[in-house]
């Protein structure tokens, strides 16, 4: 199967992305991986008839909205997110409404409708940075993950009101639990996402996206990492330091991992049937890509 949609992807001049959180097949026949700003900075570069999209619903939309004369394809359509459904458009706009002098920052994890309402979208990689870049004095609404924007919210100092969205794999990882792999590996470092909760921030030595993430424990001196964020980031962590060890914190007692649904709803045959049939494809209102590429590209080029 592989070799079949290597072959696919080279006959219909189309480029694979793939997001860390894909199984490592998919990673490893991925023109390109990276985390969520790497996808949205590579989708800006890509000259190909098709864009694969090998991640999320909200992911491919970016890719479109920054392609939008490129067919760009998602194996499976139902690959959601449960952050970017934790924020409807009818909802956010009356939300927003409540507060007419302050800007709306939303995490790129959000519907290309939530986009055309914002004024700048983040990813967790650039998040500080871009709210750091703006005037003390600027009112800003986040949406619509409360932990990340919590999070910036403390480590900048200001006051961003947050809308009350979370992501489902991080956000049930628990404190109690990480505390007893604590204690039962006292040479770990503990690493987070941001989008983990609080008690669980507190706890961690390192705190970032999943690229900063990745760095830092191929940087780092220590050997052992417990890893508080989605199973498919061990991957790379593994092909950067094989001598390290990694150990996920698990979603409940009864696995060993800490899966996206969605994002593992991607096999190599969908991929392979996407490919084949350049279906299933991305379509949205010609209005709705153009308003929600503002904020995106106003994004990529306070990244650069
Ligand atoms: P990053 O890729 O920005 O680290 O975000 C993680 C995530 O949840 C992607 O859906
Ligand atoms: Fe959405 Fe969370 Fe899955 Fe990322 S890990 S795609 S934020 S549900």
């Amino acid at each position: 199967m592989r070799e079949k949609v290597l072959q696919l992807a080279k006959e219909k001049n189309a480029v694979i992305l793939a997001h860390y959180y894909q199984t490592p097949d998919i990673q490893e026949i991925a023109d390109f991986k990276g985390d969520s700003l790497a996808l949205a900075q590579k989708a800006t570069e890509v000259d190909a008839d098709i864009i694969l999209f090998a991640g999320v619903h909200f992911m491919a939309e970016t890719a479109k909205i920054l392609n939008p004369n490129t067919k760009v394809l998602l194996p499976d359509l139902e690959a959601g997110c449960s952050l970017a459904e934790s924020c409807p458009a009818s909802d956010f706009a009356k939300f927003k409404a409540k507060y007419p002098d302050h800007m709306v920052i939303s995490y790129i994890n959000c519907s290309a409708e939530i986009k055309t309402l914002s004024d700048l979208i983040c990813t967790s990689g650039n998040a500080v940075q871009l709210v750091e870049s703006l005037p003390k004095d600027q009112k800003i609404i986040f949406a619509p993950d409360k932990n990340l924007g919590r999070y910036i919210n403390e480590v900048t100092g200001r006051d961003m009101v947050l809308w009350d969205g979370t992501c489902e794999v991080h956000d049930i990882l628990s404190a109690e639990k990480i505390m007893k792999m604590k204690v039962e590996n006292p040479d770990a470092t503990l690493i987070a996402h941001p989008e983990c909760p609080q008690p669980v921030l507190m706890l961690a030595d390192f705190v970032g996206s999943t690229t900063a993430m990745l760095k830092y424990t191929k940087n780092s001196d220590a050997q052992k990492f417990i890893v508080a964020t989605e199973t498919g980031i061990l991957h790379q962590m593994k092909k950067d330091s094989p001598e390290k060890e990694f150990l996920i914190v698990p979603a409940d007692e009864t696995c060993s991992c800490n899966d996206c649904a969605y994002m593992k709803l991607n096999t190599m045959e969908k991929i392979y049937l996407a490919l084949k049939n350049e279906q299933p494809e991305i379509i949205l209102p010609d209005d709705i890509m153009e308003n929600a590429k503002a904020p995106i590209v106003k994004m990529l080029e306070m990244s650069k």
